[in-house]
């Protein structure tokens, strides 16, 4: 068990998180992020964050953090991606808690925003929590030196109080996340 003294599920840092670990969430499907169809390459996260239940890993949350140009000025952003709830616990806040202490943890890292990705239906849900989608074309790398739009919607949320992100081009300096 991984229960809080309170009874409700708590975060944990994950030391590993690999195809076993998400599959152990989502099951062995092949896209169960429902992003295939973009034929992009993705970096793994660096720092993982997960929820237990009776021992089973059923939430995580991934944390990268990432160079980006946002009008013109280069900075950093905590990339968050791998966002992921076991089906049958869905709907239980376990998606909002493991983001919770994701962006606890980015908070400490230095970048003033955290920054994902999302299919257009996810949009309601990240603004729900906090994260408002970005108006502009935001272009990300891919292997061979090739730079592409990103087709699904860019979010982003601030990590300090007086964070704002500024208009203008966005351009990640590395693969998605
Ligand atoms: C997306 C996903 C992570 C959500 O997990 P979840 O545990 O069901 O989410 P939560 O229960 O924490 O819900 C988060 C909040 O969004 C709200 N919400 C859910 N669906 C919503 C919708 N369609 N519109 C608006 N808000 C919505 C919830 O009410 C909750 O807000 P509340 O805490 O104020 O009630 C889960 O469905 C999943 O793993 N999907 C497959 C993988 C995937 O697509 N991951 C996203 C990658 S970007």
């Amino acid at each position: 068990m991984n229960d809080s003294p309170g009874g409700g599920p708590t975060v944990t840092r994950l030391s590993r998180y690999t195809k076993t670990e998400q599959d152990e969430i989502l099951g062995t499907g092949d896209d169960p992020f429902g992003v295939a169809d973009t034929g992009l390459t993705w970096l793994p996260k660096d720092e993982h964050f997960g929820v237990r239940l009776d021992g089973r890993l059923v939430a995580h949350a991934g944390l990268l953090r990432l160079p980006i140009t946002v009008d013109g000025v280069e900075t950093e952003v905590m990339g968050v991606g791998g966002v992921a709830v076991a089906p049958g616990v869905r709907g239980r806040g376990l998606a909002r808690l493991v983001l919770a202490a994701a962006l606890d943890h980015a908070r400490t890292q230095g970048p003033r925003h955290a920054l994902l990705f999302c299919r257009p239906p996810l949009v309601p849900l990240y603004e729900r929590l906090g994260w408002r989608p970005l108006d502009t074309d935001v272009r990300v790398e891919q292997p061979g030196s090739r730079v592409v739009t990103m087709p699904l919607r860019t979010m982003v949320t601030p990590l300090r109080d007086d964070a704002r992100w500024p208009a203008g081009p966005v351009r990640l300096r590395s693969l998605p996340m």
